[in-house]
């Protein structure tokens, strides 16, 4: 059986953090070029729900005793060197950029939540986010085709 202490919980939920630091990044960047109104509004949408995630995320690694990521940070600058390389690219490369993202999120948190056997609270609320992450992906997978076609 795997079972994650609680430094590695700690230091899973850090790893999380620098992804949603760096996924809101990536959607900023995104929000302020993609010229189709539909997208912009669903993509704003997604952003709002990430800046969440970062906020619960940094309390449940100060609740834990840990040091929580910062935002802009040396960590989530790999974030703003994708957000400004994508800036110009066309919707749907940026679509598919953020795809790519939160399918990796998705197996981050289920691989956590797989592994965290005795803290209930940090489980239910990766549940929570993964349960978000899913909604995003669903949403850009069928958003992707559309886009695709017009070229
Ligand atoms: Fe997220
Ligand atoms: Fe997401």
């Amino acid at each position: 059986m795997k079972a994650l202490s609680k430094e590695q919980i700690i230091e899973a939920l850090n790893h999380d953090l620098i992804a949603e630091l760096s996924a809101v990044e990536m959607y900023e960047a995104h929000a302020k070029v993609i010229p189709a109104d539909v997208i912009v509004q669903g993509v704003r949408a997604i952003l709002s729900v990430e800046e969440g995630h970062a906020q619960e995320l940094t309390k449940r690694i100060e609740e834990l005793g840990g040091e929580p990521a910062l935002p802009g940070g040396v960590a989530t600058i790999a974030g703003r060197a994708v957000g400004a390389a994508s800036a110009q690219a066309r919707t749907v490369e940026m679509l598919k950029l953020e795809l790519g993202e939160e399918q990796q999120a998705i197996k981050d948190y289920s691989a956590q939540i797989a592994d965290i056997v005795d803290d209930e609270d940090t489980v239910r609320l990766l549940e929570k986010h993964l349960q978000d992450e899913m909604e995003h992906a669903r949403w850009l997978k069928a958003q992707i085709p559309a886009q695709e076609e017009r070229g």
